[in-house]
């Protein structure tokens, strides 16, 4: 891999689970790697691993897989060399690392505890900042609850993308996440998408009730629901102005 150092454009898409931020990250995606000379790196942060499905990509090992398998030995009373050891995992998450054309892929695995480990952990974070590094653009998507701002990962991070559907829980859930955000991390930039909209009034609606800055909205879609009913890339997915248009709001968002 090529290494150059500079700063990568970090998006978490975070919000409750299930109002649609795979599929927001997955069009993320796509829509950034459209550009042949973009750099892409997408981080499924959630334990779940959702997001290789609609990026067409498959896991075979994630990061936790990595580190749980680090512990194991160091446990056994294997020799920590810290030299040896950054080596091993370097070599270990590269390996991991999917790529496809402009666009790689890492999974994390079940959340990190950080227990004794702080020597591992520590480690981890520096190689994927290292990474990050590599990339012009690195997408995060997050797991549903708010402990995901603590975690390593995100603090380097530039843009938050909070995603909320129509429901209270899920615009309180984005709220709280924006409120510990502000708290704990020092973020460019924070949105709020509206996904699963039922027509613009709706939006109108929702908008007039938050103090959060609203970068767009999408429809409730049938082609994302049956593409994501049948695992399909959604690479794949046809030219359709009620994606585009989310998409280009998106990309107001994040500048480019
Ligand atoms: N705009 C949309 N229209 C229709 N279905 C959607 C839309 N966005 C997401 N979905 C569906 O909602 C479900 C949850 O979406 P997902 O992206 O997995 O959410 P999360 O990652 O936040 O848990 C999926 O079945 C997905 O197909
Ligand atoms: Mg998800």
């Amino acid at each position: 891999m090529n290494r150059k150092i500079k700063s990568p454009v970090i998006i978490a898409v975070c919000g409750k689970g299930g109002v649609g931020k795979t599929s927001i990250s997955a069009l993320l995606t796509r829509m950034l790697t459209e550009k042949n000379s973009n750099r892409v790196i997408a981080i499924d942060a959630d334990p779940a691993i959702g997001l290789s499905y609609p990026l067409g990509i498959k896991v075979t090992k994630t990061v936790d897989d990595i580190r749980n398998d680090l512990i194991r030995r160091i446990e056994r009373g294997e020799k920590t060399d810290k030299k040896e050891l950054l080596k091993r995992l370097d070599y270990e998450i590269f390996e991991a690392l999917k790529e496809r054309n402009n666009l790689a892929f890492l999974a994390i695995g079940r959340p990190e505890t950080d227990g004794c480990y702080c020597q591992v952990n520590n480690l981890l974070r520096d190689i994927i900042r290292e990474i990050a590094g590599n990339f012009d653009f690195v997408i995060i998507d997050g797991e549903a609850g708010v402990e995901q701002i603590n975690r390593r990962v995100m603090e380097m991070v530039t843009h938050l993308l909070l995603v909320t559907d129509a429901s209270a829980k899920g615009r309180n859930v984005a709220a709280t996440i924006e409120r510990v955000a502000r708290e704990n991390s020092s973020f460019e930039h924070t949105g709020l998408f509206f996904n699963r909209m039922r027509d613009k009034n709706e939006v109108k609606s929702l908008q007039a009730q938050t103090d959060l800055s609203v970068i767009g909205w999408m429809l409730e879609n049938d082609l994302i629901r049956n593409f994501d009913r049948e695992g399909k890339c959604f690479f794949d997915l046809p030219d359709d102005n009620a994606i585009e248009f989310p998409q280009k709001k998106i990309k107001d968002f994040i500048q480019i």
